[in-house]
């Protein structure tokens, strides 16, 4: 197997994007990623997209996609994993990459949310059809469920669920490309409407629009072209029961640490050698269990580490430094590849106002449905 490196990253503004279709939000970031990279043609693709269907009617992306970027006849395909579709487009990339197939591919990550005439339907098309969603639950209610399951165990408080949205919205407030840019308070979250018992709206990440993709190359290859090279040094993916009544424990995303330990063994690393880290918080809870399973935090211990600032932009380990999913937004299929994009601008020292001092080894976590799949990524700056 080839050692591989990421050489090009791009990415749309988060949000409501009215004025762009599926095709004009897909092909801006992946052109951008090619110019970034410096690369005068592409091998083969890989598009992750969770519902292109149900949210606007298309199906075959990978055909239209390679079509509107003008790059047929190369092979381009749609890969599918819920909300970590994104970055299972990235480990093909990775895959094809590795064993000498191709030289130069692409992975995107894209989903228009707001054209969807039901988004809550469409998105719990991802948890279990005949045993969760045919009987009225919906992804705010399922992660409300494992909140108030980590509650009642381990005394896990509405404020300390607050103080990773309040983190969250100070790094977005920093990123031109978030879908809501403003700092909030613990009042803000605590006294927004109730969605979901514990999660009120500010516990959630919102409907997005967007985009981002990600040019993948031989390390071998990295010197000879424009961008500045990130070296990939683990990949892993793992799954769960897709029901979360199939759980032998509510508290426990199980997908994140069985990706996680494979992912730290193949970079042979321990999590203290994080320097950063972008995870799925799709709701608040989700980035509490997430620092528990990638070691972050003990078990239990997840919602105190957040209140305690150890995961703030200058804490020991900056987590979600880009806003994360609360604050910059969550397209579904293009949000793997979009941290994938932030830890890539922060080893190169080019992430800004958000910029980790020293930041050597990056770390991204993405998972679909409630982590019935889960993937982790480990990126060294060279
Ligand atoms: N955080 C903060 N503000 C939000 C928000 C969020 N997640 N979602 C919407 N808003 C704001 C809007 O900007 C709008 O503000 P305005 O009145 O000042 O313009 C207001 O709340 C109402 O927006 P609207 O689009 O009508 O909200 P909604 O009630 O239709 O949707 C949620 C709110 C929480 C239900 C929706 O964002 C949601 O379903 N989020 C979860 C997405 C999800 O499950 N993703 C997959 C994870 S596995």
């Amino acid at each position: 197997m080839r050692e591989v490196a990421i050489i090009g990253v791009g990415m749309t503004r988060f949000g409501e994007l009215w004025n762009q279709s599926l095709r004009d939000i897909f092909t801006e970031a992946a052109l951008k990623a090619i110019d970034d990279a410096g690369v005068d043609h592409i091998d083969s693709m890989y598009i992750g997209s969770m519902s292109p269907g149900l949210y606007v009617g298309q199906e075959h992306i990978g055909s239209m996609l390679a079509d509107y970027l003008g790059v047929t006849p190369v092979p381009a395909s749609r890969v599918e994993s819920a909300c970590a579709s994104g970055s299972v487009a990235l480990r093909q990339a990775i895959f094809e990459v590795a064993s000498g197939y191709s030289d130069i591919v692409l992975a995107g990550g894209v989903e228009k949310m707001n054209d969807g005439e039901d988004t809550t339907y469409i998105l719990a098309t991802a948890a279990d059809q005949e045993y969760e969603a045919y009987f009225g639950v919906t992804f705010p209610g399922l992660y409300a469920m494992i909140a108030r399951a980590h509650m009642h165990r381990y005394g896990t408080t509405g404020e300390q669920l607050a103080a990773v949205a309040v983190k969250n919205h100070a790094n977005g407030y920093r990123n031109p490309n978030a879908q809501f840019r403003m700092k909030i308070t613990k009042e803000t979250v605590l006294n927004s409407t109730m969605v979901a018992d514990p999660l009120h709206l500010f516990d959630c990440s919102p409907v997005t629009d967007g985009g981002a993709a990600a040019i993948v190359v031989p390390l071998e290859m990295a010197d000879k072209l424009k961008g500045q090279p990130v070296k990939i040094i683990a990949t892993a993916q793992a799954s769960d029961t897709i029901a979360l009544h199939s759980r032998s424990d509510l508290t426990t995303v199980s997908s994140i640490g069985k990706a996680a330990e494979k992912a730290y063994k193949m970079a042979g690393l321990t999590p203290d050698k994080i320097d950063l880290a972008e995870v799925h918080d799709c709701f608040t809870i989700a980035e509490i269990c997430a620092y528990e399973e990638l070691g972050f935090a003990e078990k239990g211990k997840g919602g105190a580490a957040a209140e305690s600032g150890l995961t703030a932009l200058d804490g020991k380990i900056p987590v979600n430094t880009s806003g994360g999913l609360k604050s910059k937004g969550h397209p579904v299929g293009a949000t793997g590849i979009a941290q994938i994009a932030e830890i890539v601008a922060q080893l190169r020292g080019e992430a800004g106002e958000r910029q980790v001092k020293n930041a050597r080894i990056g770390l991204t976590q993405n998972m679909g449905g409630s982590g019935g799949s889960c993937t982790v990524h480990i990126l060294e700056a060279m």
